[in-house]
């Protein structure tokens, strides 16, 4: 187990396409994911991608916090219970992960990357997702997500592209130290 020094933006690392993983079950591979997944715990991210921890490879981890998960299957948790349950499952991993948004439709929503630590943005994502990835032992799975989840999938799937959240914003007046957001507006005169 090993918490990895995650790469901040202006690493070459972060805007350079990652390669397609060749071989899922290969031991380095496992390794990777092992601490990968002790790095996002570590770091309290939703979150995580390869090149994120100076690793070129097309491969993300995420995980959906309790209250946001996935919809098309989606049920309102509201008993503490399952909530706590949910935020102990495992990250989902993705090894080479394609996107396909589905229809047109796109929402905005807060973002914030490990890459960018204290920073926070609105940025458009598509509302409805398909998204197809393989795991460790080789199979293909196919999935759709909205919400929240369609948005984690398509942040870290672009840190796959050298692409990060700032990229995608359209009102860069939106960016924002977290630390300030709580402040409330000065009065106006
Ligand atoms: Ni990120």
């Amino acid at each position: 187990m090993a918490i990895l020094k995650i790469a901040r933006m202006g690493h070459p690392v972060l805007s350079r396409p990652a390669l397609p993983i060749a071989d899922p079950g290969a031991p380095e591979i496992a390794r990777l994911i092992v601490d990968m997944v002790d790095t996002l715990v570590d770091a309290n991210g939703a979150g995580l991608a390869a090149p994120q921890v100076h690793v070129p490879l097309r491969l993300v981890l995420f995980r959906v916090p309790p209250g946001r998960e996935p919809t098309g299957q989606e049920h309102a948790r509201s008993d503490g219970d399952s909530a706590q349950a949910s935020a102990l499952e495992p990250p989902t991993v993705l090894i080479n992960p394609e996107i396909e948004p589905i229809g047109t439709g796109m929402e905005e929503d807060m973002e914030a990357c490990l890459s960018l630590p204290g920073l926070a943005g609105m940025v458009p994502r598509h509302d409805h997702i398909r998204y197809r990835w393989t795991d460790t032992g080789g199979a293909a799975h196919e999935r759709e997500a909205t919400g929240f989840h369609a948005r984690v999938v398509q942040h870290e799937c672009d840190h796959l592209d050298g692409i990060l959240y700032p990229m995608r914003m359209t009102d860069l007046s939106t960016l924002a130290f977290t630390s300030e957001l709580g402040r409330s507006q000065l009065p106006e005169d």
